[in-house]
């Protein structure tokens, strides 16, 4: 459940690496860059989809919540300084959906195929963001030769609920 789904309210979906899960808040957090369309359609508080698929354990998670990008703060000042500079690299070239007349990674020339140093990566930071996405359900499917189960868990209350499949 690495790579989950994440859908939002206009109707778009994409793979994203997840990054962490906190389980004292039930807050599924991902980065992004702060220029990608998605963050101006969750912005501070968005309905967000996240669905994540375990084709081992035949486990489907379908899940509901709200979703917040954060620039600065302690989430994401903690991300970005958790972050190789490898990983950082990626938001120090042109935003994500920048037109171009060929194929393009969109960073500059000179850091391709490079590890960059501390200071090469520095002006990357103002585009880093992560995504914080608050459960309030989760529809939890359970995949079998003997008959599917399926459960629907409110993160609220902790309370979840038989469904038929
Ligand atoms: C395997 C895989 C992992 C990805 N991980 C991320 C990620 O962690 N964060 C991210 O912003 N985009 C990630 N992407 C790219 C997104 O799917 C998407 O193309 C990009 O974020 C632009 O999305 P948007 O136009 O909806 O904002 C990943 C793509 C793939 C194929």
């Amino acid at each position: 459940m690495h790579t989950p789904v994440v859908a939002t309210a206009d109707a778009d979906a994409r793979v994203m690496v997840l990054r962490a899960f906190d389980r004292a808040t039930d807050t599924l957090r991902f980065h992004t860059d702060a220029r990608s369309p998605k963050c101006s359609v969750i912005g501070d508080g968005a309905p967000v989809g996240v669905l994540l698929y375990d084709k081992e354990a035949k486990i489907q998670l379908r899940c509901r919540g709200t979703g917040r990008i954060e620039r600065d703060g302690p989430i994401a000042d903690a991300a970005w300084e958790a972050s190789t500079n490898f990983a950082r690299r990626c938001y120090l070239g042109d935003g994500p959906g920048t037109q171009s007349d060929e194929p393009s990674s969109g960073l500059p020339d000179w850091i391709e195929g490079q590890q960059p140093t501390n200071d090469q990566v520095a002006p990357a930071r103002e585009h880093f963001a992560v995504l914080l996405v608050t459960l309030a359900e989760v529809d939890w499917f359970f995949l079998s030769n003997d008959g599917h189960r399926r459960a629907v868990i409110n993160m609220n209350s902790g309370v979840g609920r038989w469904i038929t499949p």
